[in-house]
């Protein structure tokens, strides 16, 4: 990594959610402010600050990622994705997204775009997973409002539309 002067902004250049964007940082800067800030991408929430409440966690390079503990300056030249990302298109909500809103998964929706990265992440390689596993993975994420119950019918609902819709598409190639 080229050595970086703290006084000054430096470039970075990423994708984020498939599209390449840039713009200037300093290295103290977070990716989470960078995000929000510097690209206007409000989806991702920052509470904490220091890692612990899971809000403002984001995808990079397919690992998830708290940004509020990422400088924007690392992840320049990476694929970034973001709660903005997880519809397939304009208008449509994705199928864990819809499932939140089918079982009110949310209140004030504080915590939701850091949960849903993680669960759409953890669905996409577990997708059969016990309410224990997704128990612990939501130990990551704290929610003050919905008590957690929500958002475990959503994700197990929306774990068994995936599996299903996986399986017809798997009997339509054979
Ligand atoms: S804001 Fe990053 S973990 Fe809380
Ligand atoms: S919905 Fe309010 S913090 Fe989770």
């Amino acid at each position: 990594m080229p050595r970086l002067t703290a006084t000054q902004r430096h470039s970075v250049r990423f994708r984020l959610n498939g599209h390449p964007v840039e713009g200037s940082a300093e290295p103290r800067m977070q990716l989470a402010d960078f995000l929000r800030h510097e690209l206007g991408a409000t989806g991702t929430h920052v509470g904490c600050e220091h890692g612990v409440c899971g809000a403002c966690t984001v995808l990079v390079d397919g690992m998830l990622t708290r940004s509020c503990l990422t400088l924007a300056v690392q992840v320049d030249g990476c694929d970034v994705r973001t709660v903005e990302g997880l519809a397939p298109e304009r208008g449509r909500l994705s199928v864990l997204q819809a499932a939140f809103r089918r079982h009110h998964g949310l209140q004030c929706g504080f915590c939701t775009p850091g949960v849903l990265m993680s669960l759409d992440r953890y669905l996409s390689t577990n997708p059969n997973p016990t309410e224990d596993q997704l128990r612990e993975l939501l130990s990551g994420h704290l929610c003050r409002c919905t008590g957690y119950t929500p958002i475990i019918r959503a994700a197990m609902e929306a774990a068994a539309t995936l599996a299903s819709s996986t399986r017809q598409e798997d009997s339509t190639h054979v």
